[in-house]
């Protein structure tokens, strides 16, 4: 049975991790041992029934190399800060990890196993050691219209996005629903009284939104009842890092990274929870019908959907609210554009934390310990 160490295991996404192998039994399978930067010698938890002893210190590189594999979902800063020093070791364990940091690393591979097995099946056969879970717009606009890469039929692809709070983390998540409440707090008097005036109610949301005590400290700026066109920093091409991985990510995870296809756009944070949505124009390579690109899309995976371009499904199917916490990739709003046969809108939405995050690393890890 393999050794596996889990770092990063208590935060958002370690903990979906957790929650996902517990589902799918995962830990019967291996032999767990937890680490923690601030909690050594604590009794370790124990998921899906394991006793896995106590907790070890995460920044000890002898404990670390007695793994075969370690899974971390701590972060960018604690990958660069150990990985470096355990692989001049001489650890030659698979390191798996939910942060950025290794992506664009020639000796790893971003792992999205529905998408790019074949890349993933290479590596291993030459050797690869390193596997990292791409950004989540990544991997969910790939888990959405795989199929049309998959079949070669994609000239570009511009994508506008729509991205939950949970992205940039758990304290931010409670700042949307501390800005949410501000704002209906404000007016709570009015908005029970039908004979207010609605444009009072609107400036008066507007003043509390803006005024200096409104909780912004994590976004910068307020998103309930608002927007932010801006995740990540400023490159020097005008983009932001965001939108930069679009393109670099995508290539990457297909394994055209030496004729890549132009991916591109503006990345948006909107008032969702941890569903990221987006919409996206693609040139297609020709024209082909409409239901035989449906078919395409929807023969891809298990969990992509094509929801039909009605509104009750589409209320019904293609929003946050209904995708949140379920594995279903949802791809709607399917049709050809004004600017001709080839141009195609699609939306899609995927949960930012499942196949947004945990779910490839799951993957992965379970393919290594077979
Ligand atoms: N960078 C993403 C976001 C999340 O801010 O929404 C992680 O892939």
């Amino acid at each position: 049975m393999k050794k596996v160490g889990f770092v990063g295991w208590r935060g958002m996404v370690g903990s979906v991790l957790m929650d996902r192998m517990v589902e799918e039994q995962d830990f019967a399978n291996i032999a767990p041992t937890f680490f923690t930067t601030s909690q050594a010698g604590q009794k370790a938890p124990s998921f899906g029934g394991k006793e896995a002893g106590v907790l070890l210190d995460a920044n000890d590189i002898e404990a670390l190399k007695t793994q075969d594999i370690i899974v971390t979902c701590q972060g960018g800063d604690y990958t660069n800060a150990v990985y470096p020093k355990l692989r001049a070791a001489g650890w030659e364990g698979y390191w798996i990890d939910a942060a950025s940091a290794l992506r664009m690393e020639k000796e790893a591979i971003i792992v999205l196993d529905p998408v790019n097995q074949h890349v993933i099946s290479d590596g291993l056969k030459n050797g690869i050691k390193t596997f990292v879970g791409g950004n989540c717009t990544v991997s969910l606009m790939l888990m959405a219209i795989g199929g049309l890469f998959e079949k070669d039929l994609v000239e570009w692809v511009s994508v506008a996005t729509y991205q939950a709070a949970s992205g940039a983390g758990a304290k931010n998540m409670r700042e949307l629903l501390e800005q949410m409440g501000e704002l209906r707090d404000a007016v709570k008097p009015e908005l029970a009284d039908p004979a207010s005036s609605i444009l009072d109610i609107e400036r008066k949301v507007t003043a509390t939104m803006r005024a200096e005590d409104f909780p912004t400290a994590n976004f910068g700026a307020a998103l309930g009842g608002s927007l932010i066109p801006w995740i990540d920093k400023l490159l020097d091409s005008g983009q932001t890092k965001e939108e930069w991985k679009g393109y670099a990510e995508t290539n990457k995870i297909l394994g055209l990274s030496d004729a890549p296809i132009p991916v591109d756009g503006l990345c948006v944070r909107i008032g969702a929870l941890r569903c990221h949505s987006q919409a996206f124009t693609i040139k297609l390579k020709k024209d082909l019908p409409l239901a035989e690109i449906e078919q395409i899309i929807a023969a891809h995976n298990e969990w992509v959907k094509v929801i039909p371009n009605d509104k009750e499904t589409t209320l019904r199917e293609l929003t946050p609210a209904k995708v949140t916490g379920t594995l279903s990739i949802p791809v709607g709003r399917l049709r050809k554009l004004n600017m001709g046969p080839e141009y195609l809108a699609a939306f899609t939405v995927g949960d930012q934390l499942l196949w947004g995050a945990a779910e490839p690393i799951r993957r992965i890890l379970k393919q290594l310990v077979v």
